[in-house]
């Protein structure tokens, strides 16, 4: 059975994970209203992975004899200055992430609750790979700065990179 503790911060993930997932689902919309079709796909299917971090969430929360509940959630924002303002956005919310399932790591280690801690490995490494993911998509933008047939030229590469990505069912 798992913890009052851990079970309460898991809800607070969950929480997170929905909302990063709606977050992208607005910054995808604002993206496609600009022309920005690329950045679109890429965002819609990074939404599907959000939900798919928060779906993963429940499941072991209620496999674990916990009661996995739903939170209210904020407003996404729905206006942008520039892809590039997108893009920052997005990064300060992946570390933000980051650093929510470390704290959720460490509740889980104080109480220690290592199944929940070898559980989480899975979101550590996916959120290694999700900031540096981000990081290269954001240096590229500072590359070409205002160049708009830059950012043409990057939007068309996030179609490509979102064509790729799978979004995996939880197991
Ligand atoms: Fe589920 Fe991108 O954090």
């Amino acid at each position: 059975m798992i913890s009052k503790k851990v079970e309460e911060a898991i809800v607070n993930q969950i929480k997170n994970e929905e909302h990063s997932s709606r977050i992208y689902m607005a910054m995808a919309s604002w993206c496609e209203t600009k022309g920005y079709r690329g950045a679109a796909d890429f965002l819609y299917k990074q939404s599907d992975e959000e939900r798919m971090h928060m779906l993963k969430f429940i499941k072991y929360l209620n496999d674990r004899g916990g009661y996995a509940i739903l939170s209210a959630l904020e407003v996404p924002a729905s206006k942008y200055k520039s892809l590039l303002d997108v893009f920052k956005h997005v990064m300060s919310h992946e570390e933000f992430i980051t650093d929510s399932i470390n704290k959720l790591y460490e509740v889980a280690l104080k109480e220690k609750d290592y199944t929940t801690g070898s559980f989480l490995q899975w979101y550590i490494n996916e959120q290694i790979e999700e900031e540096s993911t981000v990081h290269g998509i954001l240096d590229k933008m500072n590359l070409v700065g205002e160049d708009k047939a830059g950012m043409f030229h990057i939007d068309k590469e996030l179609e490509t990179m979102a064509a790729a990505k799978v979004v995996a069912p939880i197991a």
